[in-house]
C-alpha cells in the first residue's frame, strides 16, 4: 500500500495520495490548487503515475487543481455525476466502485455539507471529505447545505461502517491528522452516536460562521474543474499562487 496525506495549509484542507504498488496507478482525492507542484513530486518521487483526481464534492474554500494535474499528468477527473460537469472524464455515483491498479475506492453519497457530497471507502479506512470532520462536521449554510441530510449522512452511512474504521477528515484547522468510526461515534461533540436530529439541527443553525471569502471564485472555478479566475482581488490572490511549502506538507 502506498499512502500519502497531504496537507495545504491556506485553507488546511486534506488532500490523499493513494498508490497500487503492483501497477504504480495512483488516485488523488481533493487535490487543491496552490498545491500541485508538490503534489507531482510527492507522486513522481514515489514512481507513481497519476491515474485520477477524485473530488468529494465542489468546493467553496479552494480550487481543486484536478484541471492543471490532466494537463500536467495526463490524469482523468472523476467528480460527482450529480454535477454534471463537461469538464470532469468520471462521473462518480454510489454503487459503482472507482478502480485504478489493484486500488477500489467505493463512493458513499453523503449529502448534507453540500448537495453533491461523497465519501469514499478503502478497505478500513473512510475519506469523508467535509462531512464528518474530526470532532466536527461540515457547515451546511450554502452549496444546498441540509442539516437533517447530513445528519442522515453520517448516522445512517458513515456511523455504520465498522467501529476501527480510519477517519480521513477533508480538513483539519488543529493539526490532527485521523481519527476512528468508533472515536466520533463516542465523542464527536456536534454529532455523535447520541445526538438526536433535532439537536444537531439546533446546532447547526446556531453557528453563525463568516461567510467563505473566496466561495464566489471557487465555485465557479471548481464547476470547471480547476480554472483559477484572472483578476482576482488582491486579498484573495493566494488562492491561485503556488505554495511555498517543505514537501512533505
Ligand atoms: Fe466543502
Amino acid at each position: 500500500m502506498i499512502f500519502r496525506q497531504l496537507f495545504e495549509p491556506l485553507s488546511s484542507t486534506y488532500s490523499y495520495l493513494i498508490g497500487c504498488e503492483k501497477t504504480g496507478q495512483a488516485i488523488l482525492i481533493d487535490p487543491v490548487f496552490p498545491a500541485w507542484e508538490r503534489d507531482l513530486s510527492v507522486i513522481n518521487s514515489l514512481g507513481l503515475k497519476l491515474a485520477y483526481t477524485l473530488e468529494t464534492h465542489i468546493h467553496a474554500d479552494h480550487i481543486t487543481s484536478a484541471l492543471r494535474l490532466k494537463k500536467e499528468a495526463g490524469s482523468r477527473i472523476a467528480a460527482p455525476a450529480v454535477n454534471r460537469l463537461a469538464c470532469a472524464d468520471i462521473g462518480i455515483e454510489e454503487g459503482k466502485p472507482l478502480q485504478a491498479g489493484s486500488l477500489i475506492l467505493n463512493p458513499l453519497f453523503t449529502p448534507g455539507h453540500t448537495n453533491d457530497h461523497f465519501a469514499y471507502l478503502w478497505d478500513e479506512r473512510v475519506f469523508t471529505g467535509d462531512a464528518l470532520l474530526i470532532d466536527g462536521c461540515g457547515r451546511t449554510d450554502f452549496q444546498n447545505g441540509d442539516a437533517a441530510a447530513l445528519y442522515r449522512s453520517i448516522h445512517e452511512k458513515l456511523y455504520k461502517l465498522p467501529d476501527d474504521c480510519i477517519v480521513y477528515p477533508g480538513h483539519d484547522y488543529s493539526d490532527r491528522r485521523i481519527s476512528t468510526i468508533a472515536q466520533e461515534k463516542n465523542r464527536n461533540p456536534r454529532v455523535n452516536e447520541q445526538t438526536s436530529l433535532e439537536e444537531f439541527v439546533h446546532t447547526m443553525q446556531k453557528l453563525n460562521l463568516p461567510f467563505p471569502k473566496f466561495i464566489d471564485y471557487a465555485v465557479p472555478g471548481n464547476r470547471q474543474c480547476g480554472v483559477c479566475p484572472e483578476h482576482l482581488p488582491e486579498q484573495v490572490k493566494e488562492y491561485c499562487e503556488r505554495m511555498t511549502l517543505s514537501p512533505q506538507g
